[in-house]
């Protein structure tokens, strides 16, 4: 079988951002920054460093400034220039040469497998990565949860989708999936997966958070998908159909995972962020151990 290497990415961040209302009311999600850079920058990021060469966002019609975060802004540019402050400058100047980066607009918000579907053409068919755009992974010093999934991919030529264990009060918020046998090592494939379980119903504690890479085949399911859960067209679904034809792989991957679509897991983000910022550091533990002391 001729090996196809995983260049291409998508980005789905059409989602309303119900969750974190009113912030989100003019601001996409993507945009809030942890600690001084937008979440869909530290996500770029990640792709890139995996070895992804163009990526495409999925976005609406509220969502300009994500396009105008990785443009080029000449006055800017331009005044930086003048007051001295080259740093910053050239700071700005690369976030515009990160990748290669398109869009593409989901009309209506009717889930995440309809958003990736929007992807269709510009993907063709090659195998492509998926990865959200509200979930940060963070693995210091190690390889990008992404990169680690692309090299599964590499080894067994079929869709992995990033997993994680998760305790039984958080398996209802997740797609989890179920093994054909017990995890042993990092990669193991896959009979089925259910979106968001009830606990009792779940065939494991493995939870899909939010990386995947998916063969091209994919579109063909998601083509004719009825909505699943929430009346949303599920991936969920589209991957579990998917099984039938093709092989499925769950992959452990090394790193944090934060939800920073979720309040409490942005507020995690943002102080774990600060904390490795050799400037922020210091007075960062010292207020929050006034903080422990006082509460
Ligand atoms: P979420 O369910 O976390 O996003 O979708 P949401 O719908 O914005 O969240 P809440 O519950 O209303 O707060 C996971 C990812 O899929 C994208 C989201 O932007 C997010 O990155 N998504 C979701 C779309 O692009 N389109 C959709 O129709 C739904």
């Amino acid at each position: 079988m001729k090996k196809r290497a995983v260049k291409k990415a998508v980005i789905p961040a059409a989602g309303l951002g119900t969750r974190f209302l009113p912030a989100t009311k003019a601001i996409p999600k993507e945009m809030l920054p942890i600690v001084d850079i937008p979440t869909i920058q530290y996500i770029i990021k990640e792709a890139v460093d995996s070895g992804i060469e163009e990526i495409l966002v999925i976005t609406n019609s509220n969502k300009h400034c994500m396009e105008n975060h990785f443009d080029r802004n000449y006055e800017l540019e331009n005044r930086l220039m003048e007051s001295g402050k080259q740093a910053e400058r050239d700071m700005i100047c690369e976030i515009a040469d990160m990748a290669n980066i398109y869009y593409v607009r989901q009309k209506e918000p009717k889930g995440l497998g309809h958003a990736i579907l929007c992807a269709k053409s510009f993907i063709g068919e090659q195998p492509f990565a998926v990865l959200l755009g509200d979930d940060v992974v963070e693995n210091h010093g190690g390889k990008p949860a992404l990169k680690q999934l692309i090299e599964a991919y590499d080894a067994v030529q079929a869709s992995i989708v990033g997993v994680q264990t998760v305790p039984d009060e958080a398996v209802h918020k997740y797609g989890i999936v179920e093994p054909v046998r017990q995890m042993n090592g990092r990669r193991v494939k896959l009979s089925s997966m259910v979106e968001k379980p009830k606990l009792e119903d779940a065939p494991s504690n493995l939870a899909v958070l939010g990386r995947y890479v998916l063969t091209p085949e994919i579109f063909d399911y998601l083509e004719t998908q009825e909505p699943g859960a929430g009346g949303e067209i599920q991936l969920t679904d589209a991957i579990k159909n998917l099984m039938i034809s093709q092989s499925v792989y769950a992959y452990d991957f090394e790193g944090t995972r934060y939800d920073v679509g979720d309040k409490f897991g942005f507020i995690k983000a943002t102080v774990e962020y600060a904390l490795e910022r050799d400037e922020l550091k210091a007075d960062l533990q010292a207020y929050l151990k006034t903080l422990v002391e006082t509460f």
